[in-house]
């Protein structure tokens, strides 16, 4: 029996540890091949700049045209999203041999975490500011944020002001992820403004749970949409 439990235990541990993402310099998973674990803002030192065609993907990942996730000063660039276990995909025609950073949704595979992760630009791009507790006062990323995920099955309430105070809104998560193995939930956000009671550079607090009247849900998303 106790041999059992720490069998189990093992098995969540494995499944939240294996986030990655290979590249491939052709289509469908041919040529040659880097693995990555991390977020990782230059892929240029792998001497695979501009050059990745095809992925494979374990988790959540986000994909840009621009080393730093296409950082908000420069000019809108491309961003590709991809998740599952094992999934692969190719990148969308005028992406190829543009890849130049890539970014990973922390516990994207992990049901059993509540997480939020905010955004300073569109799209989920430049920087990022994750967590998994409520936060009083958003310090980084301070009245910057402009997109976010939600990943778990708990909402999130955000607060256009410090210390739970402003305009408030309830967010739940609502696109399934719905992988053979894995139902992951997430809430994708990709721009604020879609949403009453907060807008654009507005959130400075959030608190895990739902403390608010005004609710949202994100829309079902069967596949999340190619930017
Ligand atoms: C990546 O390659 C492209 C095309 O060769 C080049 O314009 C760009 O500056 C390179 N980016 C980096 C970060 O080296
Ligand atoms: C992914 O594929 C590898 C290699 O084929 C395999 O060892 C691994 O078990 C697979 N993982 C999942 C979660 O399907
Ligand atoms: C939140 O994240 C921290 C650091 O990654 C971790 O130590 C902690 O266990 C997490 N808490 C929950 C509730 O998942």
């Amino acid at each position: 029996m106790k041999s059992l439990l720490v069998l189990s235990l093992l098995v969540l541990g494995t499944q939240a540890c294996c986030d990655s993402t290979k590249l491939f310099s052709e289509l469908q998973q041919q040529g040659a091949s880097i693995t990555l674990t991390e977020s990782t803002p230059r892929i240029d030192p792998f001497d695979f700049n501009d050059s990745a065609k095809s992925v494979l993907v374990n988790g959540f990942w986000i994909y840009y045209e621009n080393i730093d996730f296409n950082p908000i000063d420069e000019q809108p660039r491309k961003v590709f999203y991809a998740y599952g276990l094992n999934a692969t995909k190719d990148l969308p025609e005028g992406f190829g041999n543009k890849l130049s950073s890539v970014r990973k949704l922390q516990d994207g595979l992990d049901k059993d975490k509540n997480r939020i992760t905010f955004y300073e630009g569109r799209d989920h791009t430049g920087r990022e500011f994750s967590t998994n507790t409520s936060v009083p006062v958003i310090a980084e990323l301070h009245g910057k944020i402009s997109s976010l995920i939600t990943s778990g099955e708990k909402p999130w309430t955000v607060y256009t002001d410090v210390c739970y105070q402003g305009d408030h809104v309830c967010l739940y998560p609502h696109s399934v992820i719905d992988l053979e193995n894995l139902k992951q939930l997430v809430g994708y956000y990709p721009n604020v403004e879609d949403v009453d009671h907060i807008s654009d550079n507005s959130i400075k607090s959030v608190r895990e749970g739902c403390y608010s009247d005004n609710v949202h849900r994100t829309t079902v998303l069967k596949k999340i949409p190619l930017i």
